[in-house]
């Protein structure tokens, strides 16, 4: 049986070979992206890609857990790291505990990730110190998009930067073992990587993080508006259109089931 990769083997990768990760909410894609990502991320994105919502502000937990255990039912070699949702861990440690410790259990996982820089950090300890590890997610985090009044790039303006570094710097002294950097300006994500002892994760931020991390459905051409950081690597949203177009052709031609789909 081959080892998941551990959360130490994906904090040893700092300044080393980029680590590879990708999401999924799936077990037959996560089966094939296994092979390739030291990490799966169960997003909450989900709510958005999978359950056609506005933001990921709705998501549930029950919907991240569900979700989570079909991706580690699916994969035997990745770290799957599921995303705690909007309303499950701001409120005090004891409460993210609680739900981090609920979505371990019963999704298998092997490690949690949470928005918020500063203001996280105290939390960010007290689920290290108590077994759960954490990977920080900072920059443009979506969970706050109202506050931001949308899906902002961050650090446009030079004065921000300090606070994005402090973010960093304060999820790293708090122990989390890796922090996504999502939408912000490619030299200060690659400020930030120089100036923290933990991989960086890029997401629409820079070339220089440790790793970098993309939702599935966006690389694979599944979204018919990609953001501007997705590089598009597959074709499915026509891929999907063509096969469906033909079985439906087939299907009012009675050329489908043919000989060999049936029982004789
Ligand atoms: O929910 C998600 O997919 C994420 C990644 C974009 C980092 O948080
Ligand atoms: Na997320």
């Amino acid at each position: 049986a081959v080892r998941r990769t551990t959360v130490p083997q994906i904090a040893a990768r700092k300044g080393g070979v980029p680590i590879v990760s990708l999401t999924s909410y799936h077990a037959h894609t996560a089966a094939i992206v296994d092979k390739y990502a030291d990490f799966i991320l169960v997003g909450d994105s989900l709510g958005m890609v999978m359950h056609g919502m506005e933001t990921t502000v709705g998501v549930p937990l029950d919907l991240m857990i569900m979700h989570g255990r079909a991706v580690v039912r699916g994969t035997k070699q990745a770290l799957i790291v599921v995303d705690m949702p909007f309303g499950t861990y701001e409120e005090s440690p004891n409460r993210a505990f609680r739900n981090a410790a609920k979505i371990m259990k019963e999704t298998g996982c092997g490690a949690v990730k949470l928005e918020g820089g500063k203001r996280m950090a105290e939390t960010i300890h007290f689920l290290v110190e108590r077994g759960i590890p954490v990977m920080a997610h900072t920059g443009l985090t979506p969970q706050s998009s109202h506050v931001m009044g949308g899906f902002k790039t961050q650090g446009r303006d030079e004065d921000t930067w300090a606070a994005h570094e402090d973010d960093a710097k304060a999820v790293a002294d708090a122990g989390a073992f890796s922090v996504v950097l999502e939408g912000m300006v490619e030299r200060l994500a690659a400020r930030i990587t120089k100036q923290i002892d933990i991989p960086t994760i890029g997401i629409g931020a820079s070339v220089e993080c440790d790793g970098q991390i993309l939702v599935l459905e966006d690389m694979l051409g599944l979204n018919p508006r990609p953001p501007k950081f997705v590089k598009v690597y597959g074709d499915l949203l026509n891929q999907i259109e063509s096969a469906v177009a033909t079985y439906a052709e087939e299907v009012k031609a009675r050329t489908f089931p043919s000989d060999d789909e049936v029982y004789r």
